[in-house]
């Protein structure tokens, strides 16, 4: 705004020197002069009445720490203006200004390298990813509003009519939604299998693949999948391979280094971990990327909001805190559910009964918040467990640092039929437990009481 008032200002006084003899044109030369002032303080790039403030449009930072080698989670990303602040700037903006005409032109043609508008990107939420492609290790990441964003974009991005998609069975039930029922209505071929079987697996891939979806550990049922043994099968038949990571974060479990392509996230989980914001977040190379995710995204707009941003960029500062103690927790609170009175089944990757246990231990380096146990008396029993809990909320969210309970049955899996459930080992006496960050006795003494009341 500065820029352009100047600008007028500059041409009306040139027109009056011309124009007006005497007086007038030595009012004329002062109004010229303090323009001029005005130019060149704006030339400084100062526009917010302190010294040094850069617009930082073109990307320019003071301190650009993103690069150094501090602890990724905590610093990673990082970039500091000259107010040289502690905690990251947040950019609550939906557009960039521009000098003039020519460089927003530019801007639009990608010859300058700036912010146009906060659908396509911002320096918060460039932030953030930058940290969460730090921690993760990957070429680049883009970051959405939710998980399903996420999710979404990773495949529809990429997928067209005649596509083959495969998929395991155990997953998230919108993620399921968007396989079953949104990608056919394109004309992509939706193939399902027990992500357990590595036999279905190598059937699936015997005709060529576009990707492939996989949650490990899978919501609810804790299913592990073998990713590198899937990846490397996927990978013959052309496809690239999705992990929906969510349940491990980025500090248990490192899908890039076990052969998949793509990570996505729901960042509304443990990468917030407080229940305060919705985000999702995929990660995978430069060229997926940028040639594929990033149009999609920029033209379709589920963008992260700035705010949403710069609370995960602070969710990330404490992620691995906190996910040591969310497993120290879980461990103690699974290997105590073993021993209770009147649970059919508990299901923990970190209990050496969980089928999949050796394979957790291989791909995994901790085993996560989250614990499946079936009550016996089904529906009803379940019921009156949930609402017995004092301490303990039923909430279906998970991975925050309150620990939250949910009866997948009748909410996350709801819209599956009963066989559908039952395939999954979604029982209706069973029960999800995300494991918070309260002291784990007071966790214990919650189950026990409530267990009674059941
Ligand atoms: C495994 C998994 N993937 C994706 C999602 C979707 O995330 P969001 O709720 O942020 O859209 C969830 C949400 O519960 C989930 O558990």
């Amino acid at each position: 705004m500065h820029g352009l008032s100047a600008r007028i200002g500059r041409l009306a006084a040139v027109a009056l020197l011309m124009a007006a003899p005497g007086a007038l044109a030595a009012e004329a030369t002062a109004i010229h002069q303090r323009l001029l002032t005005l130019d060149s303080h704006l030339d400084t790039p100062m526009s917010f009445g302190r010294p040094g403030w850069n617009m930082m449009a073109d990307h320019t930072y003071a301190d650009d720490l993103s690069q150094v080698d501090y602890p990724r989670m905590v610093r990673g990303g990082q970039r500091r203006s000259n107010f040289g602040e502690t905690s990251e700037a947040m950019f609550l903006t939906s557009g960039f200004v521009y000098e003039e005409a020519a460089q927003a032109e530019a801007a639009f043609k990608n010859q300058n390298d700036r912010y146009i508008y906060s659908r396509f990107s911002n320096p918060t939420v460039e932030m953030f990813a930058e940290r969460l492609r730090l921690a993760e290790g990957a070429e680049a990441c883009r970051t959405t509003a939710t998980g399903m964003a996420a999710v979404f974009a990773s495949m529809a991005c990429q997928v067209r009519t005649g596509d083959r998609v495969v998929a395991s069975r155990a997953l998230f039930g919108s993620c399921l939604f968007v396989l079953t029922e949104i990608l056919p209505r394109w004309g992509v071929e939706t193939i399902i299998v027990d992500g357990t079987d590595m036999a279905q697996w190598k059937a699936a891939f015997a005709k060529p693949t576009r990707t492939v979806f996989i949650e490990t550990p899978s919501n609810p049922g804790l299913e592990i999948i073998d990713i590198r043994a899937v990846s490397d099968l996927a990978h013959k038949a052309g496809a690239n391979v999705i992990i929906d990571n969510v349940f491990a974060s980025p500090v248990l479990q490192r899908p890039l280094e076990l052969g998949a392509d793509i990570v996505v996230y729901s960042a509304t989980k443990h990468i917030d971990g407080q229940g305060r914001t919705l985000g999702g977040a995929i990660l995978g190379s430069a060229k997926f990327c940028s040639e594929l995710l990033q149009p999609f995204l920029r033209h379709t707009g589920p963008a992260l909001s700035p705010f949403n941003a710069w609370v995960l960029l602070k969710g990330l500062e404490t992620l691995e805190l906190r996910m040591a103690q969310h497993c120290r927790n879980a461990q103690t609170v699974a290997e105590f559910l073993t021993r209770q009175k009147g649970l059919t089944k508990v299901l923990y990757p970190g209990l050496a009964s969980h089928p999949q246990h050796a394979l957790a231990k291989q791909q995994m380096s901790d085993f996560g918040n989250i614990i499946a146990f079936e009550l016996d008396g089904g529906k009803s029993r379940a019921f009156r467990f949930l609402d017995a809990l004092k301490l303990v909320d039923i909430s279906n969210n998970l991975g925050d640092s309150k620990s939250l309970v949910t009866h997948p049955a009748t909410t996350t899996h709801q819209r599956l039929t009963p066989e559908e459930r039952a395939k999954l080992g979604i029982g209706d006496g069973m029960v999800r437990l995300s494991v918070g960050l309260e002291h784990v006795d007071d966790i214990k003494d919650d189950i026990v009481q409530a267990l009674a009341a059941a």
